[in-house]
């Protein structure tokens, strides 16, 4: 579903992204962590064609996006969960769950906001996979910030795309309410077989939901591996903010990561707080 080879991306002479080799497959669901500035989001962002790399192989959903391609055709395969949400808080729920249509209904009826019923039907079925059915024809200011958020999963739902990428989903949640917001958008990927990428700040929410983990840090992976891999010494590669550990975790002789220290109570706060940013 994903595919990326030496991927490269710098902001003027700030190298945000030092050649990221990344896969991920349908159903997967893929939780990156890093610290703040580690590059995560402007990875995200190159997947969703919002930001474009210097070089490198990307391919997402079937799309090549080192070539031209359209914003529409994009939309078609590739949903993004943001942490506000973005939703428009006038209209219904269930409206806001039908923008999510806006890529593949024609330009005059998303103009003129005709839906077809098909669409309809379909939009109540992602509300019902986020526990939102009964909710479907309020509107959405009326709903509290966990419910937002699990609309803003149901309109990349009713997407029907191939990939779904989630920056920073739950930053503004309290731990209970995230923690049902991760659950919902892991089944319901699970189910419907969409690989995911999920930026998240926390690592007990890594381990919990992600099939697979990849760590980030100053622009290079630092490692790529099972929840139940991410042992002290990948956290302290991961949170590390010594350029040498990042290094030494990214060559040949560790593949997945560098020994650097003891993983202490110290970085585990660093990684707590800047989940709070
Ligand atoms: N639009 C931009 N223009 C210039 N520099 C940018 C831009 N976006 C990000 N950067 C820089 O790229 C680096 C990585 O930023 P990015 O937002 O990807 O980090 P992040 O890992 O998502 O951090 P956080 O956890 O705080 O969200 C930072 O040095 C940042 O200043
Ligand atoms: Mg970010």
């Amino acid at each position: 579903m994903i595919t990326i080879r030496n991927l490269r991306k710098s902001y003027g002479s700030n190298h945000v992204l030092h050649g990221i080799d990344m896969d991920v497959k349908a159903g997967e669901f893929v939780v990156m962590l890093g610290l703040s500035g580690a590059g995560k989001s402007t990875l995200l962002r190159c997947m969703n064609g919002l930001n474009q790399p210097d070089s490198g192989t990307l391919q997402v959903g079937g799309i090549d996006l080192m070539q031209t391609h359209s914003r529409r055709e994009l939309a078609r395969h590739v949903a993004m969960v943001f942490q506000h949400h973005n939703l428009v808080h006038r209209l219904s729920v269930r409206k806001n769950v039908l923008t999510g249509r806006l890529g593949q209904v024609g330009t005059l009826a998303s103009v003129l906001q005709f839906f077809k019923h098909s669409d309809i039907a379909l939009a109540d079925q992602c509300l019902e996979r986020v526990g939102l059915a009964h909710k479907a024809l309020e509107r959405t200011e009326a709903l509290s910030g966990g419910q937002m958020q699990r609309v803003g999963i149901a309109r990349a739902l009713a997407q029907q795309p191939q990939v779904i990428l989630a920056d920073e989903p739950v930053a503004s949640l309290d731990p209970k309410t995230a923690r049902r917001v991760l659950q919902y958008l892991r089944d319901a990927t699970r189910e419907m077989g969409i690989a995911v990428v999920c930026n998240l700040h926390q690592v007990d929410y890594a381990k919990e939901f992600g099939d697979r983990i990849v760590g980030l840090s100053q622009g290079r992976m630092v490692f790529d591996g099972a929840p139940a891999q991410l042992d002290d010494a990948a956290l302290n590669a991961i949170y590390s903010t010594d350029t040498q550990a990042a290094d030494a975790a990214t060559s040949p002789s560790h593949s997945v990561h560098a020994p650097t220290g003891p993983w202490h109570a110290g970085s585990a706060q660093l990684a707590t707080s800047a989940g709070a940013m």
